[in-house]
């Protein structure tokens, strides 16, 4: 049997991870290896937990730091791993220090590289997920692309490796935890009314660290009309203070949720408010309009069905979009759901694997 050693180590990632795992262990041996860049109980731990993720065989336990450091040691952990597992594929998920630090560490020494969520692009080169997706599709072997948008980024920029649409691998975790979701007790937990509050997220460097960027954010929420709900990652937590902008607190701050919390809450709100990648699909997959609080996306098809809106990091513009986001009702689930593969991500994946 073939043996794929699969790197997580962030959040979105354990997500992905959970679909794609199941579908894996049907036809190969999987290594899980977790780098530890997320390491605190709500960031990381509450996912393996809800979503029966198999533990990770190694814990490189790397934590925190500025991108060299971080990157450099989890390259150099991942190596050791390598060296000993020795295996056949290198999976990566995503755009992380994580995927770049796995990609690169396979990329010497010749291990073939999978790349889950080949392809997308914001054309903005300040991020540094742009930055991790364009080096690791120039690395890799065999580019899994979500849409077919990220599927043309690829033919454009010929890269190397061989390029399959599989569509979203988000999609099938959603598909696959509905049920769970449905028995969540969050609203009732945080006294929320179904349709009558909103969801916000912000945890992006261009605007957790940009303190222009971040107090328009926060004000433009404080004169929101609906009752907020922000599960706050301790990355934003930490640059507040640090900014002086905790006069702005509201009380739906609260810590950071498990997956199953976080999408009953998306799946009841009457908007979503983020700068984060995946709730603009999770949104719109569960019918939720979304405002997107970035100056670009990697989603365009989201734009295109009227499920989203950008808004920069901008307070006027945010409570605009707020207000024609929600009277808008264009957008079309099903069309969505199939542009982004229908929940079967992860079986193309296996098949993909299985085909190389
Ligand atoms: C990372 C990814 C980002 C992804 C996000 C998902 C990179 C460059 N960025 O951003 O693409 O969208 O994960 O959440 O890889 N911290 C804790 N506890 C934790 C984790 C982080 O307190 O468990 C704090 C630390 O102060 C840390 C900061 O958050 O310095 C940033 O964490 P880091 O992993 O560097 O990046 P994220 O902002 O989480």
């Amino acid at each position: 049997m073939l043996k794929i050693l699969s790197v997580v180590g962030a959040r979105p990632q354990f997500i992905k991870a959970a679909p794609v795992s199941r579908a894996l262990r049907r036809s190969f041996t999987e290594v899980l290896v977790h780098t530890g860049q997320h390491y605190d109980a709500g960031m990381s731990d509450v996912f393996f937990r809800e979503l029966g993720i198999p533990a990770p065989d190694h814990h490189l336990g790397v934590g925190s730091g500025a991108h060299g450091a971080q990157t450099g040691a989890m390259l150099a952990g991942i190596e050791t791993v390598l060296l000993a597992e020795k295996p056949d594929w290198v999976l990566v998920y995503g755009d992380t220090n994580s995927t770049l630090a796995g990609a690169l560490a396979a990329a010497k020494l010749h291990i073939p590289i999978a790349h889950v969520e080949a392809g997308l692009r914001s054309g903005n080169w300040s991020m540094p997920e742009e930055i991790n997706r364009v080096l690791t599709d120039a690395a890799s072997d065999l580019l899994l692309a979500p849409t077919t948008d990220a599927l043309e980024h690829l033919e454009r920029e010929h890269v190397h490796g061989q390029v399959r649409w599989v569509g979203d691998v988000m999609l099938d975790a959603l598909k696959l935890f509905e049920p769970a979701m449905a028995r969540s007790t969050a609203l009732d937990t945080l006294g929320l009314e179904p349709g009558r509050y909103a969801v916000v997220t912000v945890h992006r460097a261009e605007n957790t660290d940009d303190p222009v960027r971040l107090a328009a954010i926060l004000s433009g929420l404080a004169r929101l009309e609906l009752p907020v709900v922000f599960p706050m990652h301790p990355r934003t937590r930490g640059r507040i203070a640090d900014h002086g902008l905790s006069h702005l607190r509201s009380a739906g701050w609260i810590d950071p949720l498990g997956y199953l919390d976080m999408l009953a809450l998306v799946g009841h709100a009457a908007v979503v408010l983020t700068d984060s990648g995946g709730l603009q699909k999770e949104a719109a997959f569960l019918g939720v309009p979304c405002v997107t609080l970035r100056d670009q996306t990697e989603w365009p098809d989201t734009l295109e069905l009227g499920w989203n809106t950008l808004a920069g990091a901008d307070a006027d513009r945010l409570l605009e979009a707020v207000r024609t986001t929600r009277s808008r009702t264009s957008g079309s689930v099903s069309e969505l759901h199939e542009r982004f593969g229908g929940g079967l991500a992860a079986e193309r994946i296996r098949m993909a694997i299985l085909a190389t």
